[in-house]
């Protein structure tokens, strides 16, 4: 432990877990809602999710490669950031309304939750890509960043605005995320066989094959579009 980290609240929160995997599933379980997931339509995705889309494509391949899903992990990440940031300050503007600021400080608890677990996903995928190849500094260091700094300003701003706007998007995102893990997962019939180890493990769980894994990804990934679509309709903090 370092001294920095040997504070009072770091004492207080140290023994409580972490937020994971939103519903950790077993092996059978997992193997179920990919088939779901599979047979399941995607979203007609709107404008902006289909330009994100098109861009990676552009700049990443068509392919569904390791490196491709790390730049969606980090992209895909930071609507929860934006949500919270503004549920934050709206809970200061609500604070002589009781009722009402709880709300508003139940969607800040919820973006903080879907932060950490898209966190693990982004830190698990860091971990499973490796060292960069030479050369591809600003295709997977820089552009990613730039992508996501675009799309956290637009999260911020639409769910200012009009949030249901900023909630259609990460639901297409993460409808997209939920299917491309899936179709990773039935690409890769020698991950069944492969073991996963990870820094992570404690935080994220052991799972019996690297293919588990990705299937509990992308399990994630179709609960959080569903927590979007649940806000589309009822979008405004009341
Ligand atoms: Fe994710
Ligand atoms: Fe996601």
């Amino acid at each position: 432990m370092s001294s920095e980290t040997d504070g009072p609240v770091f004492r207080a929160m140290r023994d409580r877990p972490p937020f994971g995997p939103i519903e950790r599933l077993g092996s059978e379980r997992l193997r179920e809602e990919q088939e779901v997931t599979l047979a399941s339509p995607r979203r007609r995705a709107g404008i902006g999710a289909r330009s994100l889309f098109t861009i990676m494509d552009l700049i990443y391949g068509k392919a569904r490669t390791l490196e491709k899903f790390r730049v969606l992990e980090l992209v895909a990440r930071v609507p929860y950031q934006a949500w919270e940031n503004v549920a934050y300050v709206a809970v200061t503007h609500t604070a002589r309304q009781p009722g009402f600021a709880r709300r508003v400080f139940d969607r800040v608890r919820i973006s903080r939750w879907e932060q950490d677990n898209e966190q693990w996903h982004l830190l698990i995928l860091e971990e499973l890509v490796g060292e960069d190849p030479a050369g591809s500094w600003f295709k997977n260091r820089v552009i990613p960043q730039i992508l996501a700094f675009g799309y956290y300003q637009y999260s911020w701003l639409t769910y200012a605005i009009k949030p249901s706007w900023s909630y259609r998007l990460n639901a297409d995102f993460e409808d997209h995320a939920e299917h491309e893990y899936a179709l990773l997962v039935q690409e890769h019939p020698e991950w069944e066989s492969t073991n996963f180890h990870s820094h992570f493990a404690d935080e994220f769980g052991q799972y019996d094959s690297l293919a588990d894994l990705f299937r509990q990804i992308g399990y994630d990934e179709r609960l959080h579009k569903l927590q979007s679509e649940v806000a589309i309709v009822a979008p405004r903090f009341a």
